[in-house]
């Protein structure tokens, strides 16, 4: 089986600052950070290292080599990567002061002027019983997540970031949902009636996880693992992209949730998004010394 990801790539630029600048002003950074984000590509990152074959299905501008050798890298089939020569790839440039405190200004560029045709002449080799995952930071999502079912795969969306119109056309054709506790709160408020979806995935920080069955109502609860975070940047991607490939490797939902919640708790010691990703020895080593 196979992992189709329609999802952002973005270039996180990190300046620290002594404070954050004021209209006006101009303000030099005491240091520097280059690294590999977007939600999208941190998913895919987190699948292909928990082994599973992984297809990118995304968009870049024409330069920026060094982020394809680096998803090539990690594993990723990156060969339906769109180079679209007219945008700048997906960007963040992400300010931190003394207190940690941000502030940060993301250039969707690329990701979201996705060639639709060449998308979803790409996707003619999802195969029943792959998985499309897609993520909010993408343009395209419900002709993906359309021509995905239609194959008879199975769509596990995060919404994320939070947009209610993106949700709505993408539902109809989600076998998953995938939230954090504060997107989840959204969507309730915002239907209430319940998302008609076959699962619910809501991770809750350090409060673990829980996967909702609605249609057996069936609720599997998974703790977070005790760690000491520095870093909680890409904990949810790196859980529902592990999460994703445990499913593609046929382990049940109980054990697909053990190994993301890992693999997340891992991700949260380390500095950095993509980068900071575990590998799937690094997660299993972690998990046989915890509490079963
Ligand atoms: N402080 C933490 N300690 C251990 N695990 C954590 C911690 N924060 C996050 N995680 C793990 O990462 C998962 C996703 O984190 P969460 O904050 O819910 O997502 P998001 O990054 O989307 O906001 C959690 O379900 C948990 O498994
Ligand atoms: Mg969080």
């Amino acid at each position: 089986m196979a992992i189709w990801n329609l999802g952002s790539i973005n270039i996180d630029h990190v300046y620290r600052l002594p404070h954050l600048p004021q209209p006006g002003e101009t303000l030099a950074a005491h240091g520097y950070g280059l690294g590999l984000g977007g939600k999208g590509a941190n998913q895919s990152v987190a699948a292909a290292r928990a082994g599973s074959v992984t297809h990118h299905l995304g968009a870049m501008g024409a330069g920026d080599d060094w982020v394809v050798a680096r998803l090539d890298a990690a594993g990723i089939r990156t060969g339906a990567i769109q180079r679209l020569p007219k945008q700048a790839t997906g960007h963040a440039i992400i300010l931190l002061d003394a207190e940690a405190e941000n502030a940060i200004v993301i250039h969707p560029g690329a990701n979201r002027a996705i060639d639709e045709a060449r998308l979803t002449r790409d996707l003619a080799g999802i195969a029943p019983g792959d998985l499309l995952l897609l993520q909010n930071e993408t343009s395209a999502q419900p002709e993906a997540a359309c021509a995905a079912k239609a194959r008879g795969a199975r769509v596990i969306y995060s919404a994320a970031p939070f947009d209610l119109a993106a949700v709505c056309a993408v539902l109809p054709h989600v076998t998953i949902l995938a939230m954090n506790e504060g997107e989840a709160a959204q969507l309730a408020a915002a239907m209430p009636q319940g998302p008609g979806v076959e699962a619910m995935l809501i991770t809750k920080g350090a409060k673990g996880a829980e996967y909702r069955d609605l249609r057996t109502g069936a609720v599997h609860h998974q703790p977070a693992f005790r760690v000491d975070p520095v870093d909680t940047t890409g904990a949810g991607d790196t859980f529902a992209g592990y999460f994703a490939a445990g499913l593609d490797q046929g382990l049940d939902v109980a054990q697909a949730l053990r190994l993301a919640s890992g693999a997340a708790a891992l991700k949260v010691t380390r500095p950095g998004a993509g980068d900071a990703i575990p590998s799937r020895a690094e997660v299993e080593a972690f998990l046989a010394n915890q509490p079963i």
